[in-house]
């Protein structure tokens, strides 16, 4: 509830243009490596020195113009190549694909369908708290099939929604039995210790070795967890956003925590 009426009132322009003007750099860059490629360089050579796997997302979300696609691929190749140079790629690359709102994941989910026809190891996201995902995630629990598993950050109504966070989460746990169990490989994307605990568990119910699946979380949130499950012996990657276009993916980040949004109002009134 906290989270969907925080989401609702960024979407206002006024206040779209309050938080991009008065952000402090600080603060997004909590959450966000950099404004380019060439500032997320040393973030991602930092988390590799840790013992840590990467995950880069070059932010933008909401596109709809063919130009602007491309403009991603574009972006998306450059970093590949400047991961290939620096040697960060060496142990070989896949790439996942974000999920966004409800709207998008029948066309979302039918691209992966067409890209993994070549590309097999192309991943999926699934958000638990879409209603609709334990079906999908039984589809998807398939040999060579790579699935990122998260709450989802967007405010979606009750009719293809959990909106009582309780019932997300059972249902975070239902889906991840439902991958854990399967043949596929499981990302296990969540800043929630509980559902680490019960992938944990799970792992070893299914005989799941280390390399056999992975835990996730987003840079900048949790890192001592994040040094501790490397430290375990499991895979544990941090998925890093760059770019200049953070807005979206900042503001989801300040609405899923009170402490996080009562920070941020701190620091505009103290300026
Ligand atoms: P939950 O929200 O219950 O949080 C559990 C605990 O984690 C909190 O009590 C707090 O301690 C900590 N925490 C969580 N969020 C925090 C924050 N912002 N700041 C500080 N602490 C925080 N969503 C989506 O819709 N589409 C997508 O493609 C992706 N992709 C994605 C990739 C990866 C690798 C991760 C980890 C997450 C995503 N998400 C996502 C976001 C996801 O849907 C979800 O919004 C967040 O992970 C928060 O949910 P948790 O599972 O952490 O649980």
């Amino acid at each position: 509830m906290f989270s969907s009426s925080v989401l609702a009132v960024t979407h206002h322009p006024q206040v779209r243009r309050l938080v991009t003007n008065s952000a402090s750099r600080r603060l997004v860059g909590r959450f966000v490596a950099g404004d380019d490629l060439a500032t997320a360089v040393d973030p991602i050579r930092t988390l590799v020195a840790r013992g840590l796997l990467v995950t880069v997302d070059h932010l933008g979300e909401d596109v709809i113009e063919a130009a602007d696609a491309m403009a991603t691929r574009e972006a998306y190749v450059a970093l590949l190549d400047r991961l290939d140079d620096l040697g960060l790629a060496h142990a070989g690359t896949t790439v996942t694909l974000d999920m966004e709102d409800h709207t998008t994941v029948d066309s979302t989910l039918e691209i992966l369908g067409t890209l993994r026809r070549e590309h097999p190891w192309v991943g999926a996201v699934l958000q638990s708290a879409l209603r609709r995902t334990e079906a999908d995630a039984a589809d998807l629990a398939r040999a060579g099939s790579r699935v990122r598993l998260v709450k989802g950050a967007y405010a979606e109504p009750a009719s293809v929604a959990h909106t009582a966070k309780a019932e997300g989460d059972e249902a975070y746990l239902r889906c991840l039995r439902i991958l854990i169990s399967g043949p596929g490989y499981p990302m296990v994307a969540t800043h929630d210790l509980r559902m680490v605990e019960a992938a944990r568990a799970m792992a070893v119910v299914h005989g799941r070795s280390a390399d056999d699946h992975e835990y996730q979380m987003l840079y900048g949130i949790r890192t001592t967890e994040q040094d501790r499950i490397a430290a375990s012996g499991d895979r544990m990657r941090v998925y890093l956003p760059y770019g200049a276009d953070w807005y979206g993916y900042f503001t989801r980040r300040l609405a899923e925590r009170p402490a996080n949004l009562a920070f941020f109002l701190r620091s505009l009134l103290s300026r």
